[in-house]
């Protein structure tokens, strides 16, 4: 029987979805009709990553940096997400489990609210492991985790390299092999910065 490791498929692709901009300039379209293309083409690669046996997918859907945009295009994203949270019950019925990384508290309070559902409706999904990064960034995904390793109290020589990635949002998932960022470009703007070190 072929297994994943015979077709060397990675366990876990991390996508930056960026480009989104420059895909509706070359058609002359608004910014946010980019936004509007890369949701639905996220749809699709999720089911697909589902469809080939690819375990975990992270997606850079917001960085902590993209509130500095102006605030029409940051609106827009916003009812972006409202619409795809909305209907996120499709992915239940694809059997694709969906979480989010990345600090909520920044996070208009009913968007926070249909994240929260979309993960219980979704919760016992055993396909494919979807993780949506929003409000995400990795120094402050650093920041957190090394509060919370001081309000543990646990002492400086018991922090090890385990420690750090026990209170990062991706404890309960292994690093990206590959990461991809359609856009062409190959920095990281602060994705997964811990994760990525072998990546
Ligand atoms: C990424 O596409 C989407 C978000 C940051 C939400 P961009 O909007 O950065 O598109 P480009 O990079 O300007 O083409
Ligand atoms: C990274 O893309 C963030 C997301 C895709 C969500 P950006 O377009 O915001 O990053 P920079 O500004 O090119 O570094
Ligand atoms: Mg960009």
């Amino acid at each position: 029987k072929e297994t994943l490791i015979d077709r060397k498929l990675p366990e876990h692709i991390a996508i930056i979805m960026d480009g989104n901009g420059r895909w509706a300039k070359n058609r002359a379209l608004p910014r946010t009709a980019g936004h509007a293309a890369g949701s639905k083409k996220f749809k699709e690669i999720a089911r697909y990553c589902n469809k080939i046996g690819i375990k975990h997918l992270t997606v850079y859907a917001f960085s902590t940096e993209n509130w500095r945009r102006p605030k029409e295009e940051v609106d827009a994203i916003m009812n972006i997400f409202r619409d795809y949270l909305r209907d996120s019950a499709n992915f239940k019925s694809e059997n694709i489990k969906l979480e989010f990384i990345g600090d909520r508290t920044g996070m208009p309070e009913d968007i926070v609210e249909l994240m929260a559902q979309a993960e219980y409706d979704s919760k016992d999904a055993t396909g494919l492991k979807c993780y949506m990064a929003i409000n995400y960034g990795g120094r402050d995904e650093l920041v957190h985790a090394v509060r919370d390793i001081v309000k543990e109290g646990i002492a400086p020589e018991d922090i090890t390299e385990d420690t750090i990635s026990a209170h990062i949002y991706t404890k309960h998932y292994p690093d990206p092999e590959l990461i991809i960022r359609p856009s062409g470009e190959y920095r990281l703007s602060n994705f997964l910065i811990w994760q990525s070190a072998y990546s």
